[in-house]
């Protein structure tokens, strides 16, 4: 029985089936247990730990401000907030626009809804979002996601919210050819409905860039053309970087890689902009629509949005991605671990697909037969083998992220190459002995 087992309601879970070693420290991609244990992370936690666990300089920079000053509101200045706000704008580019700062991922997803329904001047318009995306569990960011697991809580329809098929080229929703052509037909898709209900109803389309929390990563045809077609429409696109910012992804920002042609007007932030040392989010807004904010009221924000310690946070998260060169790094260990993983494919019948890699994220999709493409277990069901298979890995120190029939690889960017091969072995060794 481990301490919080029955005091805390976990999340995420059944309460009767949590059980978890409780963790004590941690140091690069490691993480310490209690009993002495030293577990390699293979997912940053939830895909936020990028520079690692207890990064020094990141820790250093807490302590001094906890000394100096730990919270004033949005009331009043404070020095980390104002650094951070200009180094965002200047690492994204996004010249003469302004930054919000929320306590978390879904606050800011829900933040960038109302900036964009209030510049857009349609208070109550329609978001565009995508089947098999994950934007928050808040309420209206339940209602953002396409995420079946929460539907029978929240209806899209009550918070203007409409979904259309995602860019997931393995099971391509619009029979595509190639994974360029799904790319291509969804962002088509995209316009065709904003065609269908007339621009002036629709407020945002709002997506993930490239890799999506729940398995689907766009091909690169698909965001360039997105904003292609909403730029035409004059509707904002918002780009949510929650997961796929902060060098996941190989860059910055993943629609970075797409240059001038991906920029957004709206992007979302957190995980990865204090390497989750401390909860913090953003939302990062255009010049354009700053300027349309400019002489009107906002009526939003939580108490603790721009608190001075996360700030500091932030600032020593980024200059630790700089001084480390870890957007670098994890394009390198990137394309190493797509190269490994589709040696894997080509050996286990069981990888039905493998995608990702522009950074240290990748998807391992598992299905019972590799002609018909039957999933190992229907969406978003877990099947007891690859339940077993993360069990037998955790009971080998090495922690690997799984949702329906995927294995998600996202592990911190400070990752060893050596630690690296060396958990991708042990999930070769366990391919070979997982039985179906
Ligand atoms: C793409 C994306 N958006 C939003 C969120 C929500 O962030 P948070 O859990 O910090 O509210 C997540 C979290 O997993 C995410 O991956």
């Amino acid at each position: 029985m481990y301490p919080e087992q029955q005091t805390v309601l976990h999340s995420w879970c059944k309460q009767s089936e949590w059980s978890a070693p409780t963790i004590v420290g941690g140091e690069g991609a490691w993480l310490h247990a209690e009993d002495g244990r030293r577990i390699l992370d293979m997912s940053s936690l939830a895909e936020c730990s990028n520079l690692g666990h207890q990064h020094p300089h990141v820790i250093a920079a807490i302590r001094r401000q906890a000394e100096q000053l730990c919270f004033v509101n949005s009331a009043w200045g404070a020095r980390p907030r104002a650094q951070l706000a200009e180094m965002l704008l200047e690492r994204s580019g996004f010249e003469g626009g302004r930054v919000f700062f929320t306590l978390a991922g879904a606050d800011a997803n829900e933040n960038a809804v109302k900036f964009a329904r209030q510049a857009s001047g349609q208070p109550r318009g329609k978001i565009i979002t995508r089947d098999r995306s994950y934007h928050g569990a808040s309420y209206a960011t339940m209602a953002l996601s396409g995420d079946t697991r929460t539907r029978h809580q929240v209806s899209p329809d009550d918070f203007g919210v409409i979904h259309v098929p995602p860019p997931y080229a393995y099971r391509c929703p619009f029979d595509s050819r190639t994974p360029q052509e799904c790319g291509e037909r969804s962002a088509r898709c995209v316009a065709d409905l904003i065609d269908e209900r007339g621009s002036e109803q629709i407020a945002a389309v709002m997506m993930e860039p490239n890799a999506g929390t729940n398995g689907i990563v766009a091909p690169h045809s698909y965001w360039p053309a997105l904003r292609t077609h909403t730029l035409e429409r004059g509707v904002y696109l918002i780009a949510d970087e929650v997961m796929s910012g902060f060098g996941r992804c190989g860059e910055w920002f993943a629609w970075q890689r797409y240059g001038e042609a991906g920029r957004p007007d709206l992007m979302t932030l957190a995980k990865g902009l204090t390497g989750a040392h401390v909860p913090l989010g953003a939302v990062v807004l255009s010049s354009r629509i700053s300027q349309r904010l400019e002489h009107e009221m906002l009526y939003t924000g939580l108490t603790y949005c721009g608190h001075p310690l996360a700030c500091a946070a932030g600032i020593a998260a980024i200059e630790a991605y700089e001084r480390e060169d870890l957007i670098a790094r994890s394009r390198a260990l990137g394309a190493q671990l797509l190269q490994r993983l589709c040696g894997l494919q080509a050996k286990h019948p069981v990888i039905g697909d493998v995608r990702g890699g522009d950074g240290l994220f990748a998807v391992v999709e598992l299905v019972r037969d590799r002609s018909s493409r039957e999933p190992l277990s229907s969406w978003p069901e877990v099947h007891p083998a690859l339940r077993r298979l993360v069990k037998s890995a955790l009971d080998r120190d090495v922690s690997f992220a799984f949702r329906g029939n995927l294995i998600l690889l996202a592990p911190p960017l400070v990752i060893q190459e050596k630690e690296l091969q060396d958990a991708l072995s042990l999930l070769d060794e366990l391919l070979v002995e997982m039985k179906i």
